[in-house]
């Protein structure tokens, strides 16, 4: 599909919340996220900031329960920050109601989850679809079996669509929920640990997948890894130390080499 049929397919799907190409399609200010648990407050992320083009592919790396996933839940629309400002596509999303954070999240946003989330009773082929007719109710079954195909074949997956996701692989598993996410051309696709669950070189080859197909479409992808080689495939590397989002220029496999007299260049 061209770029030109992709803009207008978004067009189509976004109504008013068209894709915006000039813009940033992430722009996150000094965002806070605080919790209170056990009646103390536990500050979760501290003015986190962060700037995504249109395209671009980021990756964000991090120690465990730095705040890496509760960042994606924000720019996600699936909780709210406590402070500062979360700007998707253009949209404030802390003005939002729910309805509207839902209708967002349909048309904006792919997601891709550490443990596949399919739906064990569907084919993978049912599994695509279903997420498709979610974001675009207006499509025939056809196109839907369709479009649901061309998502799966892109993978690479064109042999296995009657197959449930108990007769997949993990990579092929994995395969089938990059399918479902971007089937609706979403121009943001956030991924938290996709190869969490899969060995190295299943996870490299998911990876691999996942950025032509975001190169290909253009769109914009945020990566949660803990692989250092696979976030040097980003455009741009991320670090998250206690709730705080730093840029990082060295490449990460070399500084992972260099440990512990890491030297971080920091912006
Ligand atoms: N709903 C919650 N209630 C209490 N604490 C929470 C909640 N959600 C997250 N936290 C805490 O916030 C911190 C950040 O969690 P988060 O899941 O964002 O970390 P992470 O960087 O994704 O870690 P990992 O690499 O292990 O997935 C952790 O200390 C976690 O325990
Ligand atoms: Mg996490």
């Amino acid at each position: 599909m061209g770029t030109a049929q992709i803009n207008q397919t978004r067009l189509a799907n976004e109504g008013e919340s068209a894709v915006m190409t000039s813009g940033p399609i992430i722009e996150a200010r000094d965002v806070d996220y605080s919790l209170e648990v056990a009646g103390r407050p536990l500050h979760i992320l501290r003015k986190v900031s962060l700037s995504v083009a249109p395209s671009e592919v980021v990756a964000i790396v991090g120690p465990s329960g730095s705040g890496k996933t509760s960042l994606l839940m924000l720019l996600a629309g699936l909780e709210r920050a406590t402070g500062g400002s979360v700007v998707v596509n253009g949209r404030e999303l802390g003005g939002m109601g729910e309805d509207d954070l839902a209708r967002f999240r349909r048309h904006t946003l792919g997601i891709v989850f550490q443990s596949f989330h399919l739906i064990p009773s569907l084919s993978a082929l049912d599994n695509v679809g279903l997420a498709l007719e979610i974001a675009e109710p207006d499509l025939t079954m056809a196109q839907v079996r369709d479009k649901a195909a061309a998502a799966l074949a892109a993978v690479g997956l064109e042999n296995r669509l009657d197959h449930r996701p108990s007769a997949l692989s993990g990579g092929e598993q994995q395969r089938v929920g990059l399918a479902r996410a971007s089937v609706a051309n979403p121009p943001l696709l956030l991924a938290d640990e996709p190869t969490g669950n899969l060995d190295q070189k299943t996870g490299a080859i998911v990876v691999d997948l996942m950025f032509d197909l975001a190169r290909r479409n253009k769109t914009a992808v945020v990566l949660i890894t803990h692989d250092p080689s696979l976030a040097d495939r980003a455009d741009r590397v991320f670090t998250m130390t206690q709730g705080q989002l730093t840029e990082t220029t060295a490449p990460m496999a070399t500084q992972a080499a260099a440990r512990p007299a890491r030297k971080s260049v920091r912006k």
